[in-house]
């Protein structure tokens, strides 16, 4: 069985059918997306698998994995613990017995996608974008309407679309009373401006 088939039952063994479709609606979106701007559809696909793999699991247990393992954590990702499924994600991928043979460089992208696909993060690199902009406007998603994720998928470079979906975000985030300056791809902003 290839590394895919074998992650996608691992995947489905591990979350709920309503969570696993829109995992695997995002891998088809980072496939789509990769494949139109020139990046690897398979290291796409594998960071939409992998990118929500701890995403149902409670606070709780989500802090006590990050301080068992010693993993790099942002304040603000401790103190809204629900963001921590990426950095937990991020190490399930890089210590699973699922072997991925691609070369480091390969692997260390992917992993860099999974880690910054909440927050965003300067080093969070092409892939890191499209993962970012497939989990925002894969089908599923309710809520943006045709016209906005026809808005997203028009423009001509990935930065366009990243930056298109952080103004979506933050005002999605000021609508809901969410301080955007120390929110959500805060890090983003200064990148992409
Ligand atoms: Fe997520
Ligand atoms: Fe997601």
């Amino acid at each position: 069985m290839d590394y895919i088939q074998e992650l996608k039952e691992f995947i489905q063994s591990q979350e709920s059918p309503a969570r696993y479709r829109h995992t695997l609606q995002t891998a088809e979106v980072c496939a789509e997306l990769a494949d139109r701007f020139g990046v690897s559809a398979i290291d796409a696909t594998v960071a939409g698998l992998w990118h929500d793999i701890a995403r149902s699991w409670s606070d709780h247990r989500l802090l006590a994995y990050t301080r068992t393992h010693g993993l790099g954590a942002l304040t603000y990702e401790i103190q809204n613990p629900k963001l921590l499924h990426s950095v937990v994600g991020a190490h399930q991928f890089s210590s699973s017995q699922l072997r991925y043979d691609r070369d480091p460089d390969q692997i260390e992208q992917v992993r860099l996608a999974i880690r910054w696909h909440t927050t965003g993060h300067h080093t969070m690199g092409t892939m890191g974008y499209v993962l970012f902009i497939a989990d925002y406007i894969e089908p599923g998603r309710t809520h943006l309407s045709d016209a906005d994720r026809r808005k997203i998928l028009q423009l001509e470079t990935l930065e366009a679309m990243m930056s298109e979906v952080l103004q979506m975000q933050s005002r999605y985030f000021s609508a809901q009373g969410v301080d955007v300056a120390l929110g959500p791809g805060r890090g983003l902003y200064q990148l992409l401006s």
